[in-house]
């Protein structure tokens, strides 16, 4: 698997130290002490679990499945709710945790919907976001890294569903991906 990286973008030193940062700021920022959190399966999974145990305040933890880069896709074909067990959010304060913002569209998916599940306050937080138009333009509340726009695996993101296991944020030989194009 290591061969197959090009570039270490964000090391796993780096990115333990901002998880640690951002779940301050989130825990001074929710004055409830009592929310909800929901990782955008399966890429926020890794990030989400190393978060919340730097956020010592009560929490109920909802499900998403969001599919946007399907298969061995490099760039978004629209994104699709896929499964969801967030259980009863009416009322409460939720913190909606995904890996990437891209284009967004995940975000103006599921926001929305967070809301219309009744939820008092829907705040969102995001690992990376990338330097492109679409997502500067897509509100979010907290950001851990700004990244070029590129094509990235690594602490839970995946090509083809692969490298989620990278404890570092990399990107791929073109060799690499060619190879796990077809790989199932
Ligand atoms: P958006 O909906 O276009 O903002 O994209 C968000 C989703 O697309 C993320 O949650 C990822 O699952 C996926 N994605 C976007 N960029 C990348 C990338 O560089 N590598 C792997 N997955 C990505
Ligand atoms: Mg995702």
């Amino acid at each position: 698997m290591h061969r197959d990286i090009q570039r270490v973008l964000i090391s796993q030193y780096q990115i333990m130290a901002r998880v640690k940062e951002l779940a301050v700021q989130i825990t001074a920022d929710f004055p409830q002490k009592d929310i909800t959190i929901v990782p955008v399966l399966t890429g926020a999974m890794i990030f989400c679990t190393d978060l919340i145990r730097q956020i010592p305040v009560q929490m109920h933890i909802g499900l998403l499945a969001v599919s946007s880069y399907p298969g061995a896709s490099l760039s978004t074909q629209g994104s699709q709710l896929i499964g969801q067990q967030v259980g009863d959010i009416r009322g409460r304060h939720v913190l909606l945790v995904d890996d990437i913002l891209d284009s967004g569209g995940t975000v103006r998916l599921i926001v929305p919907l967070l809301r219309q599940l009744g939820a008092a306050e829907v705040k969102t937080c995001v690992l990376l976001r990338k330097d492109r138009p679409a997502a500067m333009k897509t509100h979010v509340d907290y950001v851990g890294f700004e990244i070029p726009d590129e094509f990235v695996v690594g602490y839970g993101l995946d090509y083809n569903n692969y490298y989620r296991n990278l404890p570092d944020i990399v990107t791929l030989t073109p060799e690499a991906i060619e190879r796990m194009k077809d790989a199932s």
